[in-house]
């Protein structure tokens, strides 16, 4: 692997106390081509901006996914990666579905390390914080006609981040939309691919001007059946059974986090479905006063609970706009593990 060390640091740059998300980058940035049908050797390089030609077929027409994962600075002073793995397989996923070869899991992962262990000093340390990895693969064919390129490129920046959202733990309000679709069924939604947060932008941006800063997504079809919120899965606690979509319609991305949350709660026992809910299951829970908890989970965000669904015009306000106790177990739990306080048990850490 080639390394060019960046000749000054980023880091007096960084405003430590008000990281926000993804807004300050690291000094290292790590570079994988993909052409003559071989991924060649990994470059990691001073971030810096590149070029690329105007014709850039992702430029015109998405051909491109990415990942986002993190690393922690643990209370012991060691670094870890959460779910390198399940991370890596999934960007494989996405890049199948998209028709972009596989990037080979060993280079992968090793050039990743490396990557997170020449910035190991622009960490932040404060529980709550953490180093946010974005791996992206764009197509690098210069063409305006549309087909699948033949070259690509791998890049992994990382961004030293606090909270996703400004709301940080706080509950935030959430639109149900009933006008648009993110995803509907055979379409991208399974996959992070771009353009599913491309197709999310008109009506997230239309709610956060009558006050939702994010909404709840529905089936692309009926819009009956509960899918995601805003950039999240979405869980419900209903009458104490934690309940999330089922992957099944293939319109759902499998997050990581999700899958954490139900590792978890099955090793604790608490009763768990995965299923399809039609959005009127919730609406009858929270009449019957069942609705304990709402929560969306994601690696940017962890954990963030719901305080206040608007459905056709009425409010529901979940758990006096307070954070739930499971939420607020499970993301004690996960970051637990994530800074090295607790065991990992599941085998997740690197
Ligand atoms: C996440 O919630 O982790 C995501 O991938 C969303 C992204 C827009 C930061």
């Amino acid at each position: 692997m080639k390394i060019e060390k960046a000749k000054t640091s980023r880091k007096g740059s960084i405003n430590y106390s008000n990281l926000g998300f993804g807004k300050y980058f690291s000094d290292h940035m790590l570079i994988l081509d993909y052409k003559n049908k071989t991924w060649e050797e990994p470059k990691i390089v001073p971030y810096q901006p590149m070029s690329i030609e105007p014709a850039n077929i992702t430029l015109h027409y998405g051909q491109c996914v990415f990942e986002g994962q993190k690393a922690f600075m643990g209370i012991d002073g060691k670094v870890r990666l959460f779910r390198l793995d399940s991370h890596y397989r999934r960007l494989v996923n996405s890049s199948r579905r998209m028709f972009i070869p596989e990037v080979p899991e060993d280079v992968y992962k090793e050039a990743v390390k490396r990557l997170v262990d020449l910035d190991r000093d622009l960490i932040p340390t404060e529980w709550g914080t953490s180093l946010y990895l974005r791996p992206f693969i764009i197509a690098m064919d210069n063409t305006l006609g549309l087909k699948v390129s033949e070259t690509y490129r791998l890049m992994v920046i990382t961004s030293p981040v606090a909270s996703y959202y400004e709301e940080g733990l706080n509950p935030i309000r959430i639109e149900v939309n009933t006008q648009f679709s993110r995803v509907v069924k055979g379409g991208l939604g399974e996959v992070k691919a771009a353009a599913n947060y491309a197709a999310s932008l008109y009506a997230t941006q239309t709610a956060k001007q009558r006050g939702f800063p994010q909404v709840l997504w529905l089936d692309g079809k009926e819009h009956k059946y509960v899918d995601e919120v805003g950039t999240m899965n979405i869980m419900f606690v209903i009458d104490g059974t934690l309940i999330t979509p089922s992957l099944d319609e293939g319109t759902i991305l499998p997050g990581i986090t999700r899958d954490s949350v139900l590792k978890i709660a099955r090793e604790w026992g608490w009763p768990v479905e995965e299923r399809r809910i039609a959005f009127n299951e919730v609406v009858d829970a929270y009449k019957r006063g069942v609705l304990e908890e709402v929560f969306g989970t994601g690696t940017a965000a962890i954990i963030s609970p719901v305080g206040e669904l608007h459905y056709e015009g009425e409010a529901m306000v979940v758990n006096d706009r307070k954070i739930g106790p499971k939420s607020q177990k499970l993301y004690d739990t996960i970051t637990g593990i994530q800074y090295g306080k607790l065991d990992d048990k599941f085998g997740w850490l690197t």
